[in-house]
């Protein structure tokens, strides 16, 4: 397979400072005893949701109609089965957004009311913002649009058919009639004001985490779509109207309509007013960390050195004796349909001591075994701590996704340790199981440059928004964890030198009285 090279990067060599995924990762990771208290500036805490001044806006109908699907048969099922949509109309379209990103709960704050949304978020801070280049949909002028889902609106930044000018910014790969084209951004200061320079893994997670629910609408819907993670970040922001460094463009779904019919529209595009660049943004109260932005600009290039050589991300120093089949995908007759199990997802701490059944964690690993669209998952690597799990040798596991088969990379009891790693949260020793996304992060800024960094923390983010649905469905509790202490998370696991742990899933059983 050809991957677009839109920039030839020489790392290191590029005349302005490059940070690399290492890098930016150790600089941004917690030390047992040195945390220190972070004043928080609730005057400066930024607004949760971007509008804009002046504009046209398009109301969106909420009454959606609901749709079932088993969600083992949805999550298991083959992309190359979905169908081509050439057209969506302004129904399906505000269908498909309040899947995404659904306000599902209204909790008093600091702050005044916070508005809980389907995807988690740490700290509930929601960086990721959500726009849409539509054409030809009916009851919607062709454009480009930005979603606001407390008044679940749409504002027009451009009208025009820009179909051209996107084959172009995605390396004119594929197929270039797509119906519609999300975009998914994050403004850094939303989790910045917060987690300081570390948010950009949460900007990156979070993001992962929304596009998953994207994702899993138009698989329920069986259409094609692509997750596109390389493009030509610039002329990207430039369309949204985004500066690049307050607000930037994190990742891209297009939805692929048939053929390939010449789009209308130009390659060329005018900058935006200044008014449409500085909409949601605080810049007098903004604190500037260097380092999210020297991360997200060294990771502009798009890069790929041995990447066909390279077939194993593997993380851990040890090697299991051997692998198991996680054998066929259980029927998910009992568990709650989609899209209940996305719309009622919240995080969930008050575990329990009863055992997993393997039938449900059999779940869990089928949700997580999905193929490697377009390399961007591959130097993700998943693990999982089984520490109370019927008819499991507790220890910690890898899952080699492709095969469906797991792994024993060393036996004992590990949550409790977890807990104290991950900044003593101890509620996470009571779970069942902890989901581990890991990287071997100096092979991935080897074999794809910074950019890697994006590929593997939003991957981890959507696998993360799957353990939600799956635990949703069963009954369980799940939490998402971004907070450990780095270096020790990576010595309990016994990591390679240059890997790391990206986020951990904690799932289980819960009180239900909580
Ligand atoms: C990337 C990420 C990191 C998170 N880290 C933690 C954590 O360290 N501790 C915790 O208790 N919750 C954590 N959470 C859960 C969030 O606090 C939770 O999603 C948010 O408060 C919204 O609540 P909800 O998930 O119930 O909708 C994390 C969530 C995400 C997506």
């Amino acid at each position: 397979m050809s991957i677009p090279v839109l920039y030839e990067v020489q790392l290191n060599q590029r005349g302005g400072i490059m940070l690399n995924s290492f890098d930016y990762h150790s600089s941004t990771s917690y030390e047992r005893g040195s945390l220190g208290g972070h004043y928080l500036d609730w005057r400066a805490k930024p607004e949760p949701f971007k509008t804009y001044e002046g504009l046209e806006q398009v109301h969106l109908n909420r009454e959606v109609d609901y749709i079932r699907r088993d969600l083992m048969k949805l999550l298991c099922a083959p992309d190359d089965e979905a169908r081509f949509e050439p057209f969506v109309d302004k129904e399906k379209l505000a269908f498909f957004l309040v899947m995404t990103e659904a306000l599902s709960a209204e909790v008093p704050s600091a702050g005044g009311v916070l508005y809980l949304r389907s995807p988690a978020s740490a700290g509930a801070l929601y960086p990721t913002e959500i726009y849409a280049a539509v054409h030809q949909a009916a009851g919607l002028e062709s454009g480009i649009y930005h979603f606001n889902p407390l008044d679940f609106l749409l504002t027009r930044l451009r009208s025009g058919d820009f179909r051209a000018f996107l084959h172009e910014v995605v390396g004119k790969e594929g197929d270039f009639t797509q119906a519609v084209t999300f975009f998914f951004t994050a403004i850094f200061f939303r989790s910045a004001w917060k987690y300081r320079a570390r948010s950009y893994r949460y900007h990156l997670l979070d993001t992962g985490h929304v596009v998953e629910n994207l994702v899993l609408i138009l698989k329920a819907m069986g259409l094609r779509y692509r997750v596109l993670c390389d493009f030509d970040d610039d002329r990207v922001n430039r369309l949204l109207g985004l500066d690049g460094t307050g607000e930037a463009a994190l990742s891209m779904v297009s939805l692929e309509g048939a053929g390939q019919k010449p789009p209308g529209g130009g390659t060329e595009i005018e900058d935006l007013p200044a008014s449409v660049l500085n909409a949601g943004r605080v810049p007098a109260k903004e604190t500037d960390y260097p380092l999210i932005r020297l991360m997200h600009e060294s990771g502009k290039g798009i890069y790929r050195e041995n990447y066909e050589t390279v077939n194993t991300f593997f993380p851990f120093k040890a090697v299991p004796n051997q692998f198991n089949r996680i054998g066929g995908v259980p029927d998910g007759a009992g568990l709650s349909p989609y899209p209940d199990c996305v719309v009622l997802r919240r995080s969930r701490r008050e575990f329990i001591p009863e055992p997993l059944s393997k039938e449900h964690l059999s779940m869990f690993l089928h949700a997580l075994s999905v193929s490697e669209e377009q390399n961007c998952l591959k130097a993700l690597a998943t693990g999982f701590i089984a520490e109370n799990v019927r008819g499991v040798e507790p220890g910690v596991y890898i899952l080699d996704r492709e095969n469906r088969r797991t792994g024993l990379v060393f036996p004992g009891f590990y949550t409790e340790k977890m807990a104290d790693v991950c900044l003593n949260q101890a509620w996470l020793a009571g779970a069942a199981v902890h989901f581990l996304f890991l990287a071997d992060l100096e092979l991935l800024d080897a074999v794809y440059g910074p950019r890697g960094y994006r590929y593997v923390m939003l991957g981890a983010g959507r696998m993360g928004q799957r353990i939600y649905a799956v635990s949703t469905a069963i009954g369980l509790g799940c939490c998402g964890v971004g907070a450990f202490y780095d270096a020790e998370a990576a010595e309990l696991l016994g990591l390679n030198q240059g890997a790391r742990m990206l986020y951990l899933v904690a799932a289980g059983l819960v009180d239900r009285r909580g």
